[in-house]
């Protein structure tokens, strides 16, 4: 078990060396290669605009949140949430605590303030134990909770963007999130490994009953 767990490590860093978005991340100041998943769904489907509010979930170390205030500049607002710290991005406020508990969602709440947001982005994932199954099924309830904030949170023209693994409740999500919302459709950046089962949910316009 422990030799199998070395050996995945040591593919990952390999990988990871010789990946492209890593070196240019590096190079261009962003925390992760994630920041170019966020840029290439944005470069398609315009999420960004100048004075937006944006709620991260998930936000941590940072690049989603990195990429958010500069598009959002000037005027506009970041609120970065994550379970673990998060090193600070000027611009961006932050809160420290797991999304699942409600008074997180009283802090994101309080931040926010009474305007809501324009965009939710997560990128939540849960800490990857390598069954399938069980990452798949972790990653969709905490996407499901994701979608429970941005219900609650977005304005009436509002996106919503959200990592879920491909799975068998992936497609019962994405139907529910069609439901939710006016409407909803999948992307998979060129910055996502085509080996990942990751894909991204992009939803606009909440529906509100009444
Ligand atoms: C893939 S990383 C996000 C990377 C980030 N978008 C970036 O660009 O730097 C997923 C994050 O989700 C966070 N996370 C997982 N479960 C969480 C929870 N219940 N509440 C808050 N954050 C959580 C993890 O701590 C982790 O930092």
């Amino acid at each position: 078990m422990a030799r199998q767990k070395k050996s995945r490590t040591l593919k990952w860093l390999k990988r990871h060396r010789r990946d492209s978005y890593v070196r240019q991340a590096r190079r261009e100041g962003y925390r992760s290669r994630a920041a170019y998943k966020l840029a290439q769904i944005n470069q398609r489907d315009h999420l960004f605009s100048t004075g937006d509010v944006v709620l991260d979930l998930g936000a941590s170390p940072g690049s989603w949140s990195q990429f958010a205030i500069e598009k959002v500049s000037p005027g506009g607002r970041v609120v970065a949430v994550d379970v673990l710290p998060m090193k600070a991005v000027k611009g961006v406020d932050f809160v420290l605590g797991d999304i699942t508990e409600p008074e997180t969602y009283c802090a994101v709440d309080g931040c926010l303030g009474a305007i809501g947001a324009d965009l939710v982005i997560s990128d939540l994932a849960p800490s990857i134990t390598g069954i399938r199954h069980a990452d798949q099924v972790h990653c969709i309830q905490l996407a499901e909770q994701a979608r429970k904030i941005a219900l609650g949170v977005l304005k009436a023209h509002g996106s919503f963007l959200v990592k879920i693994f491909e799975g068998e409740s992936a497609q019962e999500f994405r139907e529910q999130t069609e439901v939710l919302f006016d409407r909803a459709t999948v992307r998979k950046p060129a910055a996502s490994r085509s080996s990942s089962s990751e894909i991204y949910i992009l939803a606009s316009r909440p529906i509100r009953p009444g």
